[in-house]
């Protein structure tokens, strides 16, 4: 039985859908569909004065299907009453609305249209919102880069993407083929004011007078973030919407380049405009991880040194850095994905209760974490390189072996080490990461690893090794989403023999929904204003200044990555670094390699 509405829920659902745009320019947000949910209670009630009301998804409804993208065209709309053309003012005014009644669309540009994220990642995921009825009835998508194409052009090539959910097949083409009309392309330079404003022209056709708003998708590397922040907001930015930023990682290198980075972007564009994204806070057990922890009294009295052991962090990856190695060479593992993917799901493990789920709630016990942490020693930290290694007559690269990385690099491929949190919760219990490229298998878990049950009666049945029989809760991420609990247990039978076994949620024997990909949750937060899932500028800066100092350590001494062979379980070292905190990392126990 569901608890709560979900997000976007089957069109058996009876409720509408409604989305609230603000029309001032900077800091409006959209309401989610559900009036009575958490979410929607969290608006403060001043949210609601002036607020535009539209019914979207209105198929779950019961009511008219989602219009086609023939009824987005301004054609259409010129058509339909010759309005097009006309300001957004002007058309509210003609149509008798004022701006709390007009109805609101939004323009979702993909800047860095033609790179292989924005065809990997955005623009299925755009998709999959589309086919699950949770974008605006009125939307349009616009691709933008330097590459010529035309819209013909852009939808082939998004289209080779494009997949429909394997539980939900119903309609599947006849959804590409209503979605690949509602995106366009426009070719510009991503300095240029002139060319954001070709495609601030082509926009306003498309919103039809309709109260527009605007997020833009900076899907491009980091050097042109800032070019790109400067004309869209000068040029194409929404004059009584709002506009909203994402800006994908890496954010920076350091703190110094890092806080250039967010006054460059400031320059232009209000922080509650900036959405940082870091898709492993979209991902379905990462959002979980509070309601697990807070909505089930089993768990949280045992959320600190009292009972836990240890926290494991583990992100492995079973190939190595084909095809981004020029990228990597740069940041490397620490920056790629300790300081922010792994880090963030540390603060949203260790933090306090926050007051409420509200963003700035939540954000603000999140940077009390990452304020509290230790800083980082050398000695508690391991670095790796994977190297050639030849299995079953296949010869896998080594990572230098990569004509885009620099021969002789000691640029990190897996890192793993100990963290700790200066506080009265946390203190002293260690908090392992673990995070590699080219190791034996794709993983990404959080382990928690629980105190030894004092005074145990059973203690003669687990033999001299009391750490195999603790108790430990795995978070499985990805793949194979699963939430697994290791308890001891009675072999049945007239003997006292125990054994260990797991109390085991396996997401696909539990669940028939597809789960849904990260960028997905996060795309439609940022077209609904909600900022949860999204860095604030001081976590930021809280995360580079825990390892920005360890980074230039490393980089000065010119630290040596231990070699392992590609396909490998990591460094020996890795080991070395755990057994110093008597910890024994959990995934490469018997039980779970096996
Ligand atoms: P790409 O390198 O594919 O770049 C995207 C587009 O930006 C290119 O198609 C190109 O478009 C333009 N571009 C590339 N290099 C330059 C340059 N030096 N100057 C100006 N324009 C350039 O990047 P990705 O699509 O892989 O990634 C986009 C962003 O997302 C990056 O910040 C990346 O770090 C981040 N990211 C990527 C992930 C991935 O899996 N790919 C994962 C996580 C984050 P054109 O030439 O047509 O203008
Ligand atoms: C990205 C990193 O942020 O996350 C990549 O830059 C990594 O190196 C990727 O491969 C992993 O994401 P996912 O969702 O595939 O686990």
């Amino acid at each position: 039985m569901a608890l709560s509405a979900a997000k976007c829920p089957s069109s058996s659902a009876a409720a509408a859908r409604l989305s609230l745009g603000h029309p001032s320019l900077r800091s409006s947000t959209l309401l989610r569909p559900f009036p009575n949910s958490a979410r929607a209670r969290r608006l403060p009630s001043r949210s609601f004065k002036n607020w535009n009301l539209s019914v979207v998804c209105k198929q779950e409804a019961g009511a008219v299907p989602v219009s086609s993208s023939a009824e987005e065209t301004p054609s259409k709309n010129v058509e339909n009453g010759g309005l097009f053309g006309l300001s957004s003012e002007e058309y509210g005014h003609a149509i008798g609305l004022d701006a709390s009644e007009r109805e609101s669309t939004v323009s979702i540009t993909v800047v860095g249209a033609s790179g292989d994220l924005a065809k990997k990642k955005i623009f299925p995921a755009l998709f999959a919102l589309y086919y699950e009825d949770c974008l605006p009835k009125h939307f349009t998508i616009f691709g933008y880069a330097r590459s010529k194409m035309t819209d013909a052009e852009l939808r082939t090539m998004v289209s080779k993407t494009l997949t429909c959910r394997i539980d939900k097949r119903e309609n599947c083409s006849e959804k590409m083929e209503q979605f690949l009309k509602r995106c366009f392309y426009h070719s510009g330079q991503y300095d240029s004011e002139e060319n954001f404003a070709e495609l601030d022209k082509k926009l306003k056709e498309h919103e039809g007078g309709r109260l527009p708003n605007r997020l833009f998708y900076l899907s491009i590397p980091p050097n042109i973030f800032i070019d790109v922040a400067k004309s869209a907001s000068r040029s194409g930015s929404s004059k009584d919407g709002w506009t909203r930023v994402i800006v994908e990682k890496p954010f920076g290198r350091d703190s110094q380049s890092s806080a250039a980075l967010t006054r460059g972007l400031k320059q232009y564009l209000e922080e509650d405009q900036i959405f940082r994204i870091d898709h492993y806070l979209g991902k379905e057990l990462v959002e979980n991880l509070s309601i697990l922890r807070f909505s089930n009294l089993v768990f949280e009295p045992l959320w600190s040194r009292q009972y836990i052991r240890n926290v494991q962090l583990i992100f492995s990856e079973d190939f190595g850095t084909e095809g981004r190695g020029g990228y990597f060479d740069n940041y490397g593992i620490i920056r790629d994905i300790m300081q922010n993917h792994l880090l963030q799901i540390l603060a949203l493990f260790a933090m306090e209760t926050p007051v409420s789920m509200d963003a700035e709630d939540i954000r603000n016990e999140k940077v009390k974490v990452l304020r509290s942490m230790k800083p980082l020693q050398l000695e508690d930290v391991v670095i790796g390189q994977y190297k050639s290694h030849t299995k079953g007559g296949v010869t896998y690269p080594g990572y230098t072996d990569d004509k885009t990385v620099p021969k002789g690099s000691l640029t990190p491929t897996f890192a793993a080490a100990a963290l700790f949190i200066d506080n009265a919760r946390w203190d002293g219990v260690p908090f392992l990461m673990k995070a590699g490229k080219a190791l034996h298998t794709r993983r990404t878990e959080i382990r928690v690893q629980f105190r030894h049950v004092p005074g145990n009666l059973y203690k003669r049945s687990f033999g001299t090794d009391l750490d195999r029989a603790t108790n430990e809760l795995v978070i499985r991420v990805q793949p194979n989403e699963a939430i697994y609990l290791k308890i001891n247990n009675k072999i049945p039978g007239l003997g006292m023999r125990l054994d260990r076994s797991n109390l085991n949620l396996l997401y696909a024997s539990r669940y028939s929904k597809e789960i849904p990909d990260a960028y997905e949750r996060l795309l439609l937060d940022a077209i609904e204003g909600e900022r949860r899932l999204f860095i604030r500028s001081d976590e930021l800066d809280a995360a580079w200044e825990l390892f920005t100092p360890l980074l230039k350590e490393l980089e000065e001494r010119k630290i040596a990555p231990e070699l392992y062979p590609y396909g490998s379980r990591g460094p020996v070292g890795a080991h070395y670094l755990a057994a110093n905190y008597n910890v024994r990392w959990g995934d490469l126990s018997a039980s779970e390699t096996t």
